[in-house]
């Protein structure tokens, strides 16, 4: 990735390392576009019509953003179709949203990349400003959906590293559509009580990588939904949160599953669930294959292991049974203390009941109380030594 230094002479190689390809192609400042910070006038233009700059150039161009505080006052799409060349886009400062919810709260995003191959995102905060969105859905009044902060679609060789996103209306990041995607060093943050705040959110994807990140948020702090495959999460810190899940799945009859999911060493705390996979009670040609959560310590997190294939919120799906097929799921080296009584759930469909499914090295507690565990239509197998006691079906297959 490492280009030639030409004019960086001063910079210490350490930089030069440690960033992901800031290269001596041209630089595109957006205050010489005229956005303008103090975050009262709106720069989307402006940095819209930077990125078209940039998008002309054939020398690794860079769109800076220096440090300040600009206004991005209507949903923002940087469109990548017409780049000649992949754009490095490093943000040294924050970017708002219209402190009025309403002007982006109907456009489901507010910042957007799409079809861009090779696109460098390093630093900057996103700060949707949700909070008046959530109070008017607390609120129970009638009130639009919310803006996601910052989505990719439809692109392919994404580095996201070191960005920040605060108080988005809804969901902090989605990447859908997209291949080969690194993200790294993500700082995520809003309330635990802000609705439907998930951190990232991943769909339609493959090859994705998110690792040393910290995401306290009002909802699952990664949520993995159908047609992603392999999928690396390492080294997160999640809570206040839902967890992490796979799911909601099999909402449609004809989804695309997930396969090949590994999350490893990370701490979930004070959340709602732990690690999860949900499905919804309905017909299904969908599925969850070959995941594995290690090494993942629960500090006072409800529900640590569940997987709840009778996921049906406010619908009347009662009496159905999930088609989504759950298989080769492995839960290994699981510990620490849950703040429900429940440690361990894995309720499978009737139709089409769990199977490979590992509890290995699983120490988990719940306050003086003893934990409880629950299984049905589960089998598969307890390795090592499974605190409480797994209640899994030894029966080998399905
Ligand atoms: C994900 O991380 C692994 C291990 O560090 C690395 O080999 C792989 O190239 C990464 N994938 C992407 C898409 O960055
Ligand atoms: C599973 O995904 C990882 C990346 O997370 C990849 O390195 C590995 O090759 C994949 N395994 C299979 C069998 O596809
Ligand atoms: C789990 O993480 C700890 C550090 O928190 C590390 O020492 C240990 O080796 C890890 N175990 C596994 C099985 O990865
Ligand atoms: C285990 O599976 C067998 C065969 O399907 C069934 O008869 C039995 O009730 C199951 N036991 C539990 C504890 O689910």
């Amino acid at each position: 990735m490492l280009e030639a230094p030409n004019s960086l002479f001063s910079i210490p190689i350490f930089f030069l390392f440690s960033a992901f390809s800031l290269t001596s192609g041209s630089t595109y400042n957006v205050l010489d576009y005229g956005a303008k910070s103090g975050g009262e006038i709106d720069s989307s233009k402006a940095f819209l019509d930077t990125w078209a700059a940039a998008c002309t150039s054939t020398t690794s161009p860079l769109l800076y953003v220096p440090a300040g505080t600009f206004l991005l006052g209507s949903k923002t799409t940087f469109d990548g179709v017409d780049c000649k060349n992949s754009v490095t886009v490093q943000i040294d400062g924050t970017l708002v949203a219209p402190s009025d919810y309403t002007v982006v709260g109907n456009d489901g995003n507010w910042i957007v990349f799409e079809q861009t191959n090779g696109i460098v995102l390093t630093g900057g905060t996103f700060d949707g400003r949700g909070a008046d969105l959530w109070s008017c859905k607390h609120a129970g009044n009638q009130c639009p959906v919310g803006a996601t902060n910052l989505a990719f679609y439809d692109s392919n060789n994404i580095q996201i590293s070191g960005v920040t996103s605060v108080n988005s209306q809804i969901f902090h990041v989605i990447i859908q559509e997209c291949t080969n995607v690194n993200i790294k060093g993500l700082t995520i943050s809003a309330p635990g009580d802000s609705p439907n705040t998930d951190g990232i959110h991943l769909a339609k994807s493959s090859n994705v990588n998110v690792t040393g990140s910290t995401i306290a948020t009002g909802d699952d702090c990664i949520s993995i939904s159908s047609g992603i495959y392999n999928v690396w999460i390492e080294d997160i810190q999640c809570g206040p949160g839902h967890g992490i899940s796979i799911g909601s799945l099999g909402a449609e009859p004809n989804e695309e599953g997930v396969q090949n999911v590994t999350v490893k060493h990370c701490t979930i705390q004070e959340t709602l669930n732990g690690v999860r996979i949900k499905t919804w009670a309905r017909p299904s040609t969908s599925y969850v294959k070959q995941v594995i959560f290690q090494n993942v310590t629960m500090v006072n997190a409800g529900n640590p292991i569940i997987i709840d294939q009778n996921y049906s919120p406010g619908s009347p799906d009662v009496g159905d049974s999930s088609g989504v097929e759950i298989s080769g799921v492995t839960f290994q080296y699981i510990r620490g203390t849950s703040s429900t009584k429940a440690a361990i759930s894995i309720n499978c469909s009737p139709s089409k009941p769990c199977w490979g499914i590992t509890l290995q090295d699983i120490d988990l507690t719940s306050g003086d109380q003893p934990a409880e565990v629950s299984c049905s239509n589960v089998y598969g197998s307890n390795v090592g030594t499974v605190v409480p006691a797994g209640c899994i079906n030894k029966s080998i297959g399905k």
